[in-house]
């Protein structure tokens, strides 16, 4: 019988959603932060339920070969890269295993999953930034809440954000500094500059800076446009937004410009996409390339088919497809990002696109109804996966093939099996790292009518 606050040994052998190490201490399942496959633990079990238990780590008495130091050394605190402190190419496996092992524990579905696509260079790859601001001791700092808390650890390179954030952080801190700008408090909700967001378009190198701030008066604009133009190479763009409510939303309705243009320019592959300060766009636009890449492969279209791209988003996918599909239906439940795909598919001079704002299990039954058909669904739903709706129109409309973009293998398994047996087959699943040094998997599936 194990004890609260007892000290015990355990051999991780998986890794849990959050990244957590997972292990066996006679036969009961503990979660240890920091462990990965392969370790062997000294830990303080301090949290005891019926059918798990969490443990802290006191010694590592023989790490993983996996094991490494990770490079950043404020990995340990801040909540971004949960399995920094694991090998580049062991992370991918555990990513690919846990994909496989989901897909048969939950839905018994023995097919081929791939190895996952890593990167060539897994750092410095988000495009885009959000630092919350304050201060200790009367100083300004910016960087990333504590895991699991709204305490601020003062970051002046994260590995995995573009390197220009470097410069756009000194920057702020030089204006806070130099012009005694006060800094938002939580706790007393006074205080101007509440957080930084930066936006850096990959292949243009554009960079868009936006504060956000408590309150309209922003004192001495013009000074922090000279510090932001003198030190930011590539600045297109900054930006102020007002968010004065009593919220943890960053984002506040009113955005005005200081400086340049609205919107930054990005391209994936030769998509170009218009990116404004609260307008979605995928973080890491590498990964992305080879994820939809992959989608479209999948898609094997010859360019005579009708294709919905449920869950479309800013129309990302749809527009990759109909270079090579006679017509792309997109289906997405926010209107500001339908917005955005119509203008996106007018930029790039697409014509066969046609998206609709609403609830995909509303507006999918409502196009077959009016006998609007698909031939090849590609679905890439938010976590929850897809609504039984959703699932049951695809079956009635019978398309030859379904590619499934999830960022949840719990609910791929789940959808997998509803398409399964009803008539389709999981032709193959591909792993793709969107997000290095994180527990986050994406998966693209492959289903074809048997
Ligand atoms: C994983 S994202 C897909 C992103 C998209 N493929 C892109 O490239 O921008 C899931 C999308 O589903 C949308 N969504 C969530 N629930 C929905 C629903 N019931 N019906 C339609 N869209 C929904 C979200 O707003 C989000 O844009």
């Amino acid at each position: 019988m194990l004890k609260k606050n007892d000290v015990y040994n355990i051999e991780i052998d998986d890794l849990g959603h959050s990244g957590e190490g997972v292990g066996r201490i006679d036969g009961f399942t503990v979660f240890v932060e920091g462990g990965i496959p392969g370790d062997y633990l000294k830990i303080k079990l301090t949290t005891l339920k019926k059918n798990y238990g969490a443990g802290k780590i006191i010694e590592i008495i023989q790490g993983s070969e996996n094991r490494m130091n990770p490079l950043c050394s404020l990995a340990n605190v801040c909540g971004g890269c949960q399995i920094m402190h694991m090998d580049y190419e062991a992370q991918l496996e555990v990513k690919g295993k846990r994909v496989k092992e989901t897909l048969e524990r939950i839905g018994k579905i023995q097919t081929t999953v791939k190895s996952t696509l890593g990167m060539e260079n897994p750092f410095e790859y988000r495009n885009k930034a959000q630092f919350p601001v304050g201060t200790i001791k009367g100083k300004a700092i910016l960087g990333f809440y504590k895991k699991g808390s709204h305490e601020i650890v003062d970051t002046s390179y994260c590995y995995i954000q573009a390197p220009i954030n470097k410069e756009v952080v000194e920057a702020i801190k030089e204006y806070i500094k130099d012009y005694h700008i006060s800094v938002y408090d939580e706790k007393t909700k006074q205080g101007l500059i509440r957080h930084l967001v930066t936006k850096v378009g990959f292949t243009t190198g554009e960079v868009m800076v936006v504060l956000v701030t408590n309150g309209r008066e922003l004192p001495h604009k013009k000074q922090l446009i000279e510090i932001l133009t003198k030190k930011v190479e590539g600045l297109k763009s900054i930006i102020q937004n007002i968010n004065d409510k009593n919220t943890n939303v960053i984002f506040g309705k009113e955005t005005i410009k200081l400086y340049g243009e609205e919107k930054i320019v990005d391209y994936i592959g030769d998509l170009k996409f218009y990116i404004s300060a609260q307008s979605f766009f995928q973080v890491n636009p590498v990964q992305t390339k080879i994820l939809y890449e992959k989608a479209l492969e999948y898609a094997k279209l010859s360019g005579e088919e009708n294709v919905f791209d449920i869950y479309c988003g800013i129309g990302t996918i749809s527009l990759f497809l109909a270079k090579t599909a006679k017509k792309v239906i997109g289906v997405e439940v926010v209107e500001a990002a339908i917005k955005d795909a119509k203008e996106n598919a007018e930029i790039n001079a697409i014509t066969n696109t046609e998206f609709y704002t609403g609830k995909a299990e509303v507006v999918i039954p409502q196009l077959y109804e009016e006998g609007i058909k698909a031939d090849v669904v590609v679905v890439d739903p938010p976590r929850k996966g897809c609504e039984e709706a959703v699932l049951a129109t695809i079956v009635k409309m019978n398309p030859k093939r379904v590619v499934y973009v999830s960022c949840n293998p719990a609910t791929l398994a789940r959808d997998l099996v509803y398409l399964e047996v009803r008539g389709y087959k999981t032709v193959e699943v591909q792993p793709v790292d969107m997000f290095p040094h994180t527990a986050h998997v994406e998966t693209v599936a492959l289903l074809s009518r048997v």
